[in-house]
């Protein structure tokens, strides 16, 4: 696998062989990391960290993992910065490409990551955008490869707003990677035609399924059941709509009984609302899995950064 130089803004660039590189590379410096060594692949590196939207994980696995590697992390809120207040994503892109090695941006639009990457000229990471959220896909892939050993063929079910960021990326590596993919929601909130279309191309090629379901049973097999909040960043006066016809849709307990399996996991990319989109007791009952799931971020956003920008 070389990924010298490329950016990271959607899985839909990368071939399931990059993104299986990427996720054992993961584990890789995970379990150097377990043993205390860490590497020097970004030695002399500087990497913006731009974040128009908050972030817990995100921020904090680039930050950690950039100096793990021996480089060095400049945070950007979004007031530190001109960028889209007094100057355009194209001139920011241009700067910052002259003075960073990298940059990661969290934000609204998937045309300003884009942009960023088209003119900077430096390797550029989607840390989320209202379409997709690349990085979380690659965490999530790693702890399913914890629980289950592998990808190839688990039944693998998302639970909620089918057609926010988590719901998008999930659907494009899981049919990348011969997961069978259900998206469990109300048809209002089904991904897009074009998008599952796209996906179900990528699903014909790895033997895998993807289905769209409004009803309670397509959990029925699942090996992971997943879900994410009902009302993402920017979306907060939605809230009340979201709730209303979400509300069939909780993974409480008896979700969970659907799938007949007592070997299910359930996932989550956190921030979590609890007594939404997840019940307090199915949360609690799977808390392993979903802190792994979070602890991942680190090492895989590590991998990220260094097969695009390492020195190794
Ligand atoms: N899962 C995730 O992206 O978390 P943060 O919003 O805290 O970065
Ligand atoms: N869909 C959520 C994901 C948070 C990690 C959001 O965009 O807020």
């Amino acid at each position: 696998m070389n990924l010298k130089g490329r950016s990271f803004l959607t899985l839909k660039d990368f071939t399931p062989e990059e993104i299986q590189g990427l996720v054992d590379l993961a584990a890789d410096l995970k379990a150097k990391k377990k043993q205390g060594i860490t590497g020097q692949s970004l030695k002399g590196k500087n990497i913006a960290l731009i974040f128009e939207k908050p972030s817990t994980r995100t921020r904090c696995s680039f930050t950690v993992a950039c100096v793990d590697e021996g480089g060095h992390p400049e945070y950007l809120g979004r007031d530190d910065i001109q960028l889209g207040h007094k100057e355009s994503v194209e001139d920011t892109a241009r700067v910052l490409g002259r003075m960073f090695d990298g940059i990661e941006f969290r934000g609204f639009k998937q045309e300003n990551v884009e942009k960023l990457a088209k003119y900077s000229g430096v390797p550029v990471w989607n840390g989320l955008t209202d379409t997709y959220h690349p990085t979380q896909i690659l965490a999530d892939f790693l702890t399913l490869t914890e629980q289950f050993g592998s990808l190839k063929g688990l039944n693998f079910v998302f639970v909620g707003d089918g057609r926010n960021n988590m719901a998008n990326s999930l659907m494009i590596g899981c049919s990348k990677m011969g997961v069978n993919f259900t998206i469990l929601a109300p048809k209002s909130l089904w991904p897009g035609k074009e998008l599952v279309e796209e996906c179900e191309v990528y699903a014909a090629a790895a033997g895998s399924t993807i289905t769209l379901s409004d009803e309670l049973d397509a959990v029925k097999g699942a090996d992971a059941v997943y879900t994410d909040v009902w009302c993402s960043m920017g979306e907060e006066a939605l809230a009340a709509e979201r709730i209303a016809i979400l509300k069939p849709y909780q993974v409480n307990a008896e979700l969970m009984a659907r799938t007949g399996k007592d070997s299910t996991i359930f996932m989550h990319c956190l921030p979590a609302v609890k007594g939404n989109e997840v019940t307090a007791d199915v949360f609690d009952k799977y808390a392993d899995v979903v802190f792994d799931e979070a602890e991942n971020r680190m090492h895989t956003i590590k991998a990220v950064m260094v097969a695009t920008l390492g020195n190794c």
